[in-house]
């Protein structure tokens, strides 16, 4: 196994108290798997990709559980440790990449800095011209236009999309062990969308990469992953193989989910929102925290919180499927 994440809690301060971020996420993700974390705006997608490469903002506190990557708990390693993990176990490619990169540094120099970090991780000699000659390379398979010229330029004349190309070719030359993609393609235009995520999909077999990939597009997703993990107020709500989970989701939440893609059938762009609003990680509803939007609602569901269940082929948390305590 390569990422097991085991009843992970993940706190923010604010001022206005403690925010509960996670709330017991249970993951883990084999060499060469390929997860989809899905969920609203809020309900911890990247809090989670944050946790894992050991980045949460300075407010974030670890308060309970264990990341362990590559045989190594990512909670408990020291500065420098954590420096040798990054690149090597694992990249993150950020939700917002226009803070990624260095705004005083050529694009060439920054590519050369993370190739000699990689060389002297392997034990190689590292020549510059080779490595400029390796990332346009990679900058041609994620279709940056005139690859040879824009490598010269600095970050901000790059728009953004190029950025984002950019920051996941670096990721690529660095051909960590986990690739964890947070809305990597959102800034991009739609066909540009899918030859990113072609690529990232071909990784699986090319460098036996595991890849995260977080998104709120569930056709998205359904394209690139082995399986489908859904997010609800912290907590993983139903975990499984895409095929299962997305032709047959048992979870309301996930059912709603899948309900709310935009078919063919219906009109271009007409979005179906879910009824009712994320909870509040402030002061989330007690029980489970989908109680108050679920149309199968039972008196259980307000005041206990359900345990994770097996049904089906995979596993999730809700009334439905478990026999309410006596
Ligand atoms: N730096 C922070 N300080 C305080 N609260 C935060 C911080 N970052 C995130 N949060 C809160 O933590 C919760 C999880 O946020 P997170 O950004 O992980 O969600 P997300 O699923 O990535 O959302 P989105 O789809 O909008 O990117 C939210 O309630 C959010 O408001
Ligand atoms: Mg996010």
């Amino acid at each position: 196994m390569l990422l097991q994440v085991e009843d992970l809690h993940v706190t923010y301060d604010t001022v206005y108290g403690t925010l509960n971020a996670l709330n017991g996420v249970n993951l883990s993700i084999e060499e060469g798997e390929t997860v989809a974390l899905v969920g609203e705006s809020g309900s911890g997608k990247s809090t989670l990709g944050l946790s894992i490469v050991r980045l949460l903002p300075p407010n974030g506190r670890y308060s309970k559980g264990s990341i362990v990557l590559n045989g190594k708990n990512v909670v408990s390693l020291s500065g420098s440790e954590v420096r040798r993990m990054r690149g090597t176990d694992v990249f993150m490619v950020f939700q917002d990449p226009l803070n990624t990169l260095n705004p005083v540094k050529r694009v060439s120099t920054q590519v050369l800095e993370a190739l000699a970090v990689r060389a002297k991780k392997e034990n190689k000699a590292f020549d510059q011209r080779e490595g400029i000659s390796e990332a346009i390379e990679k900058f041609k398979d994620v279709r940056l236009p005139d690859p040879e010229v824009l490598i010269h330029r600095y970050p901000h004349q790059l728009s953004g999309g190029q950025i984002q190309r950019v920051v996941i070719a670096i990721g690529l030359l660095l051909k960590p062990k986990l690739f964890i993609a947070d809305e990597p393609t959102s800034a991009l235009d739609v066909t540009i969308q899918a030859q990113v995520l072609k690529l990232l999909n071909s990784l699986k077999s090319e460098y036996k990469m595991s890849v995260i990939f977080i998104t709120h597009d569930i056709s998205v997703a359904y394209v690139i992953a082995d399986r489908f993990a859904v997010l609800y107020g912290g907590e993983v709500s139903e975990i499984g193989e895409v095929s299962k989970v997305v032709k047959s989701p048992l979870h309301p939440y996930t059912k709603a989910l899948i309900e709310s893609i935009p078919k063919r059938s219906r009109k271009e762009g007409e979005l179906v929102a879910i009824p009712g609003s994320p909870p509040n990680m402030l002061s989330p509803p007690t029980g489970c925290k989908f109680h108050p939007r679920c149309p199968y609602v039972m008196d259980v569901c307000r005041t206990e919180n359900p345990p994770y269940t097996e049904a089906d082929e995979r596993t999730l948390r809700c009334w439905l499927y478990e026999r309410p305590p006596t």
